[in-house]
């Protein structure tokens, strides 16, 4: 894959981490001092660049904003016990980048754009990176397409952008998710598996009726039967059923999650048998029934581990033990943190320096 130039840097002058309040970041509205851009035309990318952190002019005819051709990814940068940054996997987000890139029919990122942008990216930034427990450096790489026509079919131009924010916990409190039998996520042969705007946007209206009624978002179910269980849209899921944890398969239609990856790589070291296969809404409510649903879970960049304490719909409400009364859940939270930070052993060669 070709290379792209030497990062032109222009730093900012009017640094904004003083105001920053650390101990009460809301997630996703403080944005770091910098961002890295970079411009595809004429069928190559053009040298990357980072700048202060701003907006963009934009005309009312750029094609993202009629077609949604976008696609985005979510990881973070932490601090390890002797206070240098590190990155969890980041390879895997930019490979989950190139695959959401080519089902949108964009461009690929090359490599040394993405990773060695990132990095790059994290140093001059380095102080952004939060100290306090449950926080880190989110990072936001974001592909959009950047032509100005009115027209079905892809653009010529895109714009990559890597921002990055200081964030806490994404759920402040135990989540309440929402099943609808009406509405979908995604369907095969759909985009379901890709990072990419319109996924998101879809999911609005199913999720303000979960509000509605009380619950943080909804437990997607399959497209075809609206059976069985896919995702929550901003987290894979995990059910601890009688001490095996089941998660829904990859099967086109839900997220590949760098964290559902990493969980199930460390359940399986915890010896806890993992089954990744279809899950019936059906079957989970039978063994809520039966006492056997231990522990339900999900787990995303943002989300971390987050433990779902009710699964409500308009067929009945199941409510699940508090986080104090779990073992699978907070313990794989406090291993994947420990990870991060360099307190556990990185056995599986996750964390990346910067
Ligand atoms: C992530 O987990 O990184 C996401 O993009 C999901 C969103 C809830 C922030």
């Amino acid at each position: 894959m070709a290379t792209v130039g030497e990062i032109k840097v222009t730093r900012t002058t009017a640094s904004r981490l003083s105001e920053v309040d650390f101990d009460n970041i809301a997630f996703g509205r403080v944005f770091s001092d910098h961002m890295l851009v970079a411009d595809y035309r004429d069928g190559a990318w053009q040298s990357p660049e980072i700048v202060p952190y701003g907006a963009f002019q934009l005309t009312p005819a750029t094609t993202t904003l009629h077609y949604g051709q976008s696609i985005f990814e979510g990881m973070k940068a932490y601090r390890n016990a002797d206070g240098k940054p590190v990155l969890f996997r980041p390879r895997e987000n930019f490979e989950r980048m190139n695959r959401s890139a080519e089902r949108m029919v964009m461009p690929a990122i090359p490599e040394s754009l993405f990773l060695d942008g990132l990095k790059e990216l994290v140093r001059i930034d380095v102080d952004w990176i939060p100290t306090q427990e449950d926080s880190s450096l989110y990072i936001r790489p974001l592909m959009f397409a950047n032509d100005d026509f009115i027209g079905v079919q892809p653009s010529g131009a895109y714009k990559f952008v890597i921002f990055t924010c200081p964030v806490g916990n994404y759920y402040s409190e135990p989540v309440k998710l929402w099943v609808t039998r009406e509405f979908i996520r995604a369907a095969p042969g759909g985009t379901g598996e890709a990072k990419t705007a319109g996924n998101y946007a879809a999911s609005y209206y199913a999720a303000e009726e979960a509000k509605e009624n009380g619950y943080h978002n909804v437990l997607w179910l399959d497209g075809n039967e609206h059976r069985y269980v896919e995702e929550c849209g901003t987290m894979n899921v995990f059910f601890i059923i009688d001490g095996v944890a089941v998660t829904p398969e990859l099967s086109g239609t839900i997220l590949r999650g760098v964290t559902r990856d990493s969980v199930i790589k460390l359940l399986d070291d915890m010896d806890i048998e993992v089954q990744a296969r279809r899950v019936s809404i059906e079957e989970v409510q039978k063994a809520y029934d039966t006492g056997k649903l231990d522990e339900v879970f999900g787990a995303g960049t943002a989300a971390t581990v987050s433990p779902v304490i009710e699964i409500g719909s308009h067929e009945g409400v199941m409510r699940l033990r508090p986080d104090e009364e779990r073992t699978v859940g907070p313990a794989l939270l406090k291993r994947l943190t420990d990870i991060r930070h360099g307190v556990a052993e990185d056995k599986f060669g996750w964390v990346v320096p910067v």
